[in-house]
């Protein structure tokens, strides 16, 4: 299909660092055997993944600014444009030879994320987005699910796990949603949770704790394909509040209401 040439550049970064990554992923497979195990190796493949994204990115925009997970801000001449970047989202699943994970690229322009990349490099998905454009996955367009009653749903969730977040208020969460749905999922790539809900593969999502990078394509994504998503207390302000909650608008609406009888702020 045709793509902008925004988009374009977008694929090209993402498919360039993908290529290492695929290569490190398969190497992870060895060292998972090894004493040291392949944790040191993790971070250096995630690194080198984000060196090639900012290189790619900067090659074809070169004022834009930059945010990153591995090298923080770079403030370009343009600061109304801003790639918002995770090289390698779902570490723990690659550190783990767990085949879920992402490259997830977000343009934001003011305060409005315009194009979003995500990609898989060991299924070869491809999710892209412009805004006003449609969310499509490789060539197909994408569509939110039409369930309308949680009873029928699969939600996906994130987990807090050690050291990190807050465990009475995550089991909280669960103990409301769990019982009203037909399934809860983690999968533990938050950039591929929100475009499986953009590709109606789930019928929620929720998260906390969660980062810039990890949401700014997943955004436009879920949107673009027809979704809500919002904070939990159901406003714009994902990235300060770092939490997220997504789904048709039914779906969305019930989980943030059973989100919110479970106390969290
Ligand atoms: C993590 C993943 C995970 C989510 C975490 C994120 P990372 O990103 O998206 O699903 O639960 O909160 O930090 O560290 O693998 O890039
Ligand atoms: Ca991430
Ligand atoms: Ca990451």
């Amino acid at each position: 299909m045709q793509h902008s040439a925004l988009i374009n550049v977008m694929i090209a970064a993402a498919r360039k660092a993908a290529r290492t990554l695929k290569r490190d992923f398969g190497e992870v497979e060895h060292l998972q055997v090894s004493v040291k195990g392949p944790a040191n190796f993790v971070t250096a493949a995630d690194r080198k993944a984000e060196e090639t994204l900012r290189a790619e990115l900067s090659k074809a925009r070169p004022g834009y600014s930059f945010l990153g997970e591995e090298s923080g801000r770079h403030e370009g001449t343009d600061t109304t444009h801003t790639w918002i970047v995770d090289p390698l989202d779902g570490t723990t699943n690659f550190l783990h030879g767990i085949p879920q994970f992402a490259i997830s690229i977000g343009l934001e322009r003011g305060d409005a994320i315009v194009a979003a990349v995500i990609y898989n490099p060991i299924t070869d998905e491809l999710f892209t987005a412009e805004r006003g454009k449609g969310a499509f996955v490789n060539d197909k367009r994408l569509r939110v699910a039409a369930r309308k009653r949680m009873a029928d749903s699969v939600i996906a969730c994130g987990l807090p796990h050690l050291g990190r977040g807050d465990l009475d208020l995550g089991l909280r969460e669960l103990g409301a949603v769990q019982d009203k749905v037909a399934g809860l999922r983690r999968f533990g790539a938050a950039a591929l949770d929100l475009a499986f809900v953009a590709a109606g593969r789930l019928d929620g999502y929720w998260e906390r704790n969660l980062s810039p990078w990890d949401m700014a394509a997943g955004i436009l994504i879920v949107r673009e394909a027809g979704g809500f998503i919002t904070d939990i207390d159901g406003g714009e302000a994902m990235f300060g509040k770092k939490n997220i909650v997504a789904g048709n608008e039914t779906i969305h609406r019930e989980l943030r209401t059973l989100l919110k009888g479970a106390g969290g702020a």
